[in-house]
């Protein structure tokens, strides 16, 4: 199972494979993870409101197993990579 994850300032891709184990993970801490750095001032409590990805969703809000849910082809666009 994997994700993508484009840049779209950088304009480069990222492919990160994960087990069932990940899905219950919030986004944020899967990518921090994985050495992906996601803006984040909060902590992850969901109040500095950096860690957008597709330009609304909070990763700090959102696990894995949600995130595929709502975008099966496991897309991730994050604006200022
Ligand atoms: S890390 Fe601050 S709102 Fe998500």
């Amino acid at each position: 199972m994997q994700i993508t994850i484009y840049g779209q300032a950088s304009g480069k891709s990222i492919f990160l494979k994960y087990v069932s184990e990940d899905l219950s993970m919030t986004l944020l801490e899967f990518l921090t993870k994985n050495g992906i750095t996601i803006a984040s001032s909060c902590n992850g409590q969901g109040v500095c409101k950096k860690c957008l990805i597709q330009n609304d969703w909070l990763t700090c809000e959102l696990t894995l197993q949600e995130f595929m849910e709502r975008q099966p082809d496991g897309k991730i666009l994050i604006s200022y990579l």
